[in-house]
């Protein structure tokens, strides 16, 4: 109700608000140069993991991003997890950065999706130009309920597990080049209940192969070598510096496009058991670890403290492992300036004219969706075979203890804003702001 309210009168302030939309074709101004993964023009956290520098004002409009790290990553806690809103740029602070709510269950992380939100997103701070992933963790559930597990760089070079949460049997594999939508790319590879049972889902990921391995055995492979564009004279294959993106987003919500809905698995259900019981749908996460690749002859390094890229191509030639500095200074900073905002001299600087436009400084989506939307989906393929409605998609027995469940949660919660310096009424904010993105995307293409 009262976000409703608020995103009314929010609503309302799109037209002024209107950050630029913006990509290779179409990059953004000077005055908000960083174009964020979801394609909006901004400054601040636009200008951080995500921001797609072949789309932005200049290369240099994006901070850098932080090297490769091996590490072995739990969440006993969610110290190490930084609302994204906070996030400046320092990966020794924090080990992901989240939209969304995440929250503590039983030692493991949930990424929730309360009623009518866009879910929760977790980016690890990091960036690895190749090596290896691997999450331990269980999926979602439920009509247009979509989990996702993704290697991401910010020229859209994906790597993707998936899992649709009306097919608990089935973790779909994906990679895309730059964004460019193929989805012969997909594969599937069968598993035991997505849902109900903990699996290791891992990448494993050279300049020359990416095998996709689930319980330690390979379940697709897909080699360079098969990738090669002749017209365009470049390997279709993912290449660049990537974050680790662990999502969980409603596919299947009302004002999504066709193709995204149907791949889905339908319009979601918001009254469905999941929100009845615990009040969000939700992925749950043990642990993740991730195992640097050790490159030569300047491809797939981690020598030094930053990658950034050096030409416009976007391919993995035009990748710099350098010494570049990665924080900003503020929220008001860009790649272009990060000192900007450094001194507290706020009330200095308050002479802003009431009328003049804000910029955007935390990004959000308009489907939720982390990759690639599936928007165009089935285009291609024909056939509307099996989408819509009820798909009879399993149902697995709930083993769950509901009750400790529930009491467990609110817990947590209660030690976050105390003991893990976490702050819920941020993250409740940024998912509030994701879903006021959202709407204001979809007024301006209405519009
Ligand atoms: C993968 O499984 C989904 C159902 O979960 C199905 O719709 C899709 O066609 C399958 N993809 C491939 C490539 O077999
Ligand atoms: C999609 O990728 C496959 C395998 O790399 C390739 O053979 C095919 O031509 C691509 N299709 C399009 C439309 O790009
Ligand atoms: C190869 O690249 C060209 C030029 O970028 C593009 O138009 C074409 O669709 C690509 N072909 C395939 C099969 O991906
Ligand atoms: C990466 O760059 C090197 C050197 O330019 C090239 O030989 C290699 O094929 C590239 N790999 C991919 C996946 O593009
Ligand atoms: C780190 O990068 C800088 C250039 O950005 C370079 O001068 C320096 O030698 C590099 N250090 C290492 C250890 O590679």
């Amino acid at each position: 109700m009262l976000k409703s309210v608020v995103l009314a009168a929010l609503l309302g302030a799109c037209s002024v608000l209107g950050a630029a939309e913006c990509s290779r074709d179409k990059k953004c101004p000077k005055a908000t140069p960083c174009c964020s993964q979801y394609g909006e023009c901004g400054i601040g956290a636009f200008c951080l993991g995500g921001c797609d520098p072949t789309a932005s004002y200049s290369l240099d409009a994006c901070a850098p991003a932080p090297v490769c790290e091996s590490k072995e990553l739990d969440f006993k806690s969610l110290k190490r997890v930084a609302d994204i809103g906070d996030y400046l740029g320092d990966p020794t602070d924090y080990d992901w950065v989240a939209s969304g709510e995440p929250a503590l269950h039983d030692g493991n992380v949930l990424l929730t999706m309360p009623k009518g939100s866009v879910g929760t997103v977790m980016s690890s701070t990091t960036y690895l130009w190749y090596g290896n992933v691997k999450a331990r963790m269980k999926s979602s559930r439920g009509r247009g309920v979509v989990t996702a597990f993704i290697l991401f760089s910010d020229v859209k070079d994906e790597i993707d597990y998936e899992w649709i949460g009306v097919d608990l049997e089935t973790a779909q594999t994906n990679y895309y080049f730059q964004g460019i939508t193929n989805y012969t790319n997909s594969e599937n590879i069968t598993v035991e209940n997505s849902f109900s049972d903990f699996h290791d889902y891992e990448f494993r990921w050279t300049p020359d192969k990416i095998e996709w391995l689930v319980d330690g055995k390979v379940g697709r492979s897909v080699e360079r070598e098969g990738t090669w564009n002749a017209t365009a004279q470049l390997w279709e294959f993912p290449q660049t510096p990537a974050r680790v993106q662990l999502s969980l987003w409603p596919g299947g919500a009302e004002g999504n496009p066709e193709g995204t809905v149907n791949w889905a698995g339908g319009t979601i259900d918001w009254n469905a058991e999941d929100i009845k019981n615990v009040g969000y749908f939700y992925v749950e996460v043990e642990s993740v670890s991730i195992e640097c690749y050790d490159g030569k002859d300047g491809i797939g390094t981690n020598d030094n403290k930053s990658y950034w890229y050096d030409g416009e191509a976007g391919t993995n030639n035009t990748i710099v492992d350098g010494d570049r500095d990665t924080v900003l200074a503020s929220m008001q900073a860009t790649g272009l300036n990060m000192d900007k905002g450094k001194k507290k001299t706020d009330n200095k600087n308050d002479n802003k004219d009431d009328n003049k436009e804000e910029p955007k400084t935390v990004p959000g989506g308009t489907t939720g969706s982390t990759g690639n939307d599936h928007s165009d989906e089935g285009e291609s393929s024909g056939s509307g075979a099996g989408t819509g409605g009820d798909t009879g998609g399993t149902q697995p027995t709930d083993n769950y203890d509901w009750s400790n469940f529930d009491q467990g949660l609110s817990n947590d919660n209660g030690d976050q804003s105390s003991t893990d310096g976490g702050n819920a009424g941020t993250r409740a904010q940024a998912s509030l702001l994701a879903i006021v993105v959202a709407g204001c995307a979809l007024y301006w293409r209405q519009s």
